[in-house]
């Protein structure tokens, strides 16, 4: 018998001519937990992807042992009989099935004779949630009905419902919150304390050091090192990843604001299912030219909300007056936004950022086509050329420009979203989590975006759940709670304390 559950040797996976992985060796021994950490498109999903048989042996090259012997699976289905689960980065839910149909798909329970036990698959999905956590869900709902941090929560109760020997977890914390990312690592604690081997893929390096025993770096589809954390800190991971060292992560500069540009007065949502409850309770606010605004708050407490009212995205009645360069804008729908010069990058870059059958290209320049237009035909030379120095400016990493958006790792997908909005040449830059699945050197470059466009006069607004990246890049702090402005600070010395304590004040 190997001491190890799981071995994966000299694995190679090539995309028609790239190499994603270029032989990487892995192991696991039942109990620990090894986290991988890579830059966005290191491969890492591509790993796991082989790992669960999404890609079939004989799709890749090199050896997989699990418990000692070859493991050879042709499906997703044979490595889950193996004991093998994967919570994927991009979310996987069926979006118009009920919660509890979305947790039991391919395994549910039935009655003698064949039909569905619905109330027994209802009292496990409750208690599923409950040990997440999670006690608002009805199980009976369409899981559309809720938003991105249950869905992954939901996600999660998803794999924890199968047999896992080895769990793997892609991102899995992108869209949760605080308490709800606290929760999450106690379950993995409790399930190493099992015996159960997990895989912990995340761009938070500090639930990596919190939790894993080992980590792997992976680079350009290379092996670099598998050191015990103990060994490691954050800034090491770091340097691993990205090949140098880092000693700043937020390079924020002072720069002088111009006059006030972008104001928003009584801005008001009310709730899609109980249209008396608000969920943006009259907020109003100011943007001068050149400022970074950041919007920090719990989870719940109506930033997104907030933003796609200002962008007539809200999918519910909203009010919003708003003035751009000192004149009244119409915000009722996005295209009227766009006009106006407002540009949003969403929260959900699955189900409002792209468009999963076009191509990169395709995704970037569906904003600006016309740009391109002669005499009615599109101009693809140019097309082209606008695509390749954006892909250059934002360090897209992609084989093509001609590859599905799809294909492209998680940080990369965003990237394409975050340079598709500025082609529009916004005057205010709205962006809701702009760096969620982002490594960290990928973040500073867009950090420094940020600050180049702010100092050239656009104004941005940014909501953020790491308070890290609010207090680190913003110029002034707006902190919301329960759908009310509960704060508006200069950020000079502001401390994560203070912007809590106004989030939580009553
Ligand atoms: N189906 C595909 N076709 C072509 N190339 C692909 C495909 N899937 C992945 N790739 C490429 O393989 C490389 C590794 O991607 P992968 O998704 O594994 O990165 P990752 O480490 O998970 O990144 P992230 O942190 O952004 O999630 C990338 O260059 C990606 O573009
Ligand atoms: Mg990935």
């Amino acid at each position: 018998m190997s001491d190890y559950l799981l071995e994966m040797k000299g694995i190679v996976k090539q995309f028609g001519g790239v190499r994603a992985l270029d032989g990487i060796d892995i192991k696991i021994r039942p109990g620990e937990c090894l986290g991988l950490c890579g830059e966005n498109g290191a491969g890492k999903s591509t790993l796991m992807k082989v790992l669960s048989a999404v890609y079939p042996h004989g799709s890749w090259d090199g050896e997989i042992l699990w418990d000692g012997t070859p493991l050879q699976a042709a499906s997703i289905r044979a490595t889950e009989a193996a004991g093998i689960v994967i919570i994927h980065q991009e979310l996987m839910l069926v979006p118009a099935l009920s919660v509890t149909e979305n947790l039991f798909l391919g395994h549910e329970l039935t009655l003698p004779g064949g039909r569905m036990d619905y109330p027994a698959m209802h009292r496990r999905a409750s208690a599923l949630l409950a040990e997440l956590g999670l006690t608002d869900v009805n199980v009976a709902l369409p899981v559309l009905h809720y938003g991105g941090g249950h869905q992954q929560l939901i996600e999660i109760a998803k794999a924890l419902n199968k047999n896992a020997r080895l769990l793997i977890l892609d991102e899995p914390t992108a869209s949760l919150s605080a308490s709800e990312i606290a929760v999450l690592l106690d379950i993995v604690r409790s399930l190493k304390a099992r015996g159960v081997a997990c895989i912990y893929i995340s761009h938070k390096l500090e639930e990596v050091a919190a939790i894993c025993d080992t980590v792997a770096v992976i680079r350009d589809g290379r092996h670099i090192a598998t050191t015990p954390m103990a060994q490691l800190d954050v800034a090491s991971i770091i340097t691993q990843m990205v090949g140098r060292e880092m000693h700043q992560l937020y390079p924020r500069q002072t720069r002088a604001l111009g006059e006030v540009l972008f104001e928003a007065r009584n801005v008001s949502c009310y709730d899609v299912d109980k249209p008396q409850r608000k969920r943006v309770d009259n907020v109003s606010f100011t943007l001068r030219k050149g400022e970074i605004v950041g919007i920090a708050g719990l989870v719940g407490a109506g930033r997104t909300e907030l933003v796609s009212a200002l962008f007539g995205a809200y999918p519910g009645r909203s009010e919003a007056q708003v003035w751009l360069h000192g004149k009244q804008i119409d915000v009722g729908t996005p295209y009227q936004a766009i006009r106006a010069g407002l540009a949003l990058v969403p929260e959900e870059r699955k189900q409002h950022g792209i468009v999963p059958d076009l191509t990169l290209a395709q995704n970037m320049t569906l904003t600006v086509l016309q740009r391109f237009s002669r005499l009615g035909r599109i101009d693809s030379e140019a097309e082209l050329a606008t695509v390749q120095a954006q892909m250059t400016r934002f360090g897209v990493r992609a084989a093509s420009p001609f590859l599905p958006i799809t294909s492209l790792s998680g940080g990369n997908q965003q990237k394409v979203v975050l340079s598709k909005m500025l082609l529009s040449q916004p005057a205010v830059l709205i962006l809701d989590e702009p760096t969620r699945g982002v490594d960290v050197g990928a973040k500073y470059e867009i950090y420094q975006l940020m600050f180049e466009l702010a100092t050239q006069g656009m104004a941005i607004i940014m909501v953020s759940s790491e308070l890290a990246e609010v207090l680190g890049i913003s110029d002034r702090v707006l902190v919301m709670g329960e759908g009310k402005l509960r704060g508006d600070f200069i950020n000079d010395g502001l401390t994560q304390e203070t912007v809590l304590a106004a989030a939580l004040a009553h």
